[in-house]
């Protein structure tokens, strides 16, 4: 699903290191690296040839093991059963409380050899460390921050609606009728579970608070996913259907995020993974399109922190993962590919100048939401708790949103079953 967009500027950067590491691979390794993620949309595939590249200038073979499906549902399926048949890949993308259970299994290798030499203790914020480690120890390796809660429109949709970016949930609201009005559909949305889970986090964040977000969402607290404020949630999440067309289900994010892009559309809410669709378009932050925090949710941060999990292998193999885990927290690949990702680096210490204002105020909102308390891990993408109550969860949200009867009343009961049938 590569768009054809001009990739020279991407390449040009990557070239010198190529040129330079051409020697080294004089005295090339063959060993490989297999790595299982699900980038592969326009964006996300531009992210992840960064990779690819730099192990192979290097003179490492890299296979691609890529399974389409936003979210990575799909993907972890096929890791499951590679897995179990024991020969999973050398690496994979496998994030937050997940990386544990993986842990638990027994089939992580530890990185602390390559986290020692390189001070990555020193590196990264303990918020970001801490998913990293099983045992104490390095099993996986952080490629980024994405931020979930975001809103992308275009802004000529928005002037012909005589609109400005809606800042509070009213707003929102409004502007779609007037978007509507003037001809557009005011919200891309894809109906698939992991992208009505998406929005819902944001509209329970908007309406309930973090404080409320994190009793329900994370800490799965009964009284708040059974509460009022629950219920208030699901009313206004489900509200947003109205924004959206009737074309949607099943519909792929970066389709949507392409209806705004093409001006079919004049909103999305999705995290900034939408950004690398936008910048593969070669659009500009803040001219060609905008963005800005998810309606009502200014003072929040929701998480998702993107990290290769290392399987334990040996010899060759286990030098070229080596080799990928070290790669993936230099300067050079942290600016590369979050440039294209549309997420910001995993180590606050880089330079920032090349990257577009969204992901400067992304930077900037991370640092305050930590120090405010605002700052908490996405539900809909594997950050807060372990992947079958995310599932039962998911089930709740999307069989309501879809439901022509279902009461927000009855959701919410479920949503207090779907915690318990976890525990
Ligand atoms: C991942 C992103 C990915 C997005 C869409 C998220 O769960 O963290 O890296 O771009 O899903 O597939």
């Amino acid at each position: 699903m590569r768009t054809n967009m001009p990739t020279s500027l991407f390449r040009k950067s990557l070239l010198g290191l190529t040129v330079a590491a051409a020697m080294s691979a004089a005295h090339a390794q063959t060993a490989e690296v297999e790595v299982l993620h699900w980038w592969t949309s326009g964006g996300e595939a531009r992210a992840a040839n960064v990779l690819k590249e730099l192990m192979e200038a290097e003179g490492y073979g890299w296979e691609d093991f890529a399974v389409a499906g936003g979210g990575g549902e799909t993907a972890m399926t096929v890791l499951k059963s590679r897995a179990m048949s024991g020969n999973p890949p050398s690496a994979a993308q496998i994030k937050g409380p997940e990386i544990q259970e993986w842990g638990e299994l027994g089939l992580l290798g530890s990185l602390e050899e390559v986290a020692m030499a390189e001070g990555w203790d020193d590196l990264l914020p303990a918020v970001v460390s801490d998913v990293m480690k099983h045992d104490g120890e390095y099993v996986a390796v952080p490629v980024n921050v994405h931020r979930v809660n975001w809103l992308w429109a275009n802004p000529e949709v928005l002037d012909e609606a005589g609109v400005e970016m809606p800042t509070t949930l009213d707003e929102l609201f409004a502007a779609g009728e007037a978007i509507r009005e003037a001809g557009y559909i005011p919200l891309a949305h894809g109906g698939q579970a992991w992208q009505d889970a998406t929005v819902f986090e944001s509209v329970l964040l908007a309406t309930g608070g973090t404080e409320f977000y994190q009793q329900a969402l994370v800490e799965l607290d009964e009284e708040a996913l059974g509460s009022e404020q629950m219920v208030e949630a699901l009313e206004t999440f489900k509200r947003l259907r109205e924004l959206m067309d009737e074309d949607m289900s099943g519909r792929d994010w970066n389709i949507a995020t392409s209806m705004v892009i093409n001006g079919d559309a004049g909103m999305q809410l999705m995290g900034d993974w939408a950004k690398g669709e936008f910048t593969a378009a070669g659009l500009t932050a803040g001219e060609d399109y905008l963005c800005a925090a998810a309606p009502g949710t200014q003072e929040a941060f929701t998480f998702n922190i993107d990290s290769l999990a290392m399987f334990r292998v040996e010899g060759e193999e286990q030098e070229a993962q080596h080799a990928l885990a070290r790669l993936v927290l230099e300067p050079t690949f942290q600016e590369t590919f979050n440039l294209a990702k549309g997420s910001i680096p995993a180590r606050p210490d880089l330079d920032m100048s090349e990257f577009d204002q969204c992901a400067q105020q992304s930077l900037e909102d991370f640092q305050r939401t930590a120090e405010a308390g605002g700052l908490v891990p996405s539900m809909a993408h594997g950050m807060a708790v372990r992947a079958d109550v995310q599932g039962a969860i998911f089930d709740v949200v999307t069989n309501y949103f879809n439901s022509r009867d279902m009461a927000a009343e009855e959701a919410a009961r479920r949503m207090v079953n779907a915690a318990q049938a976890a525990l």
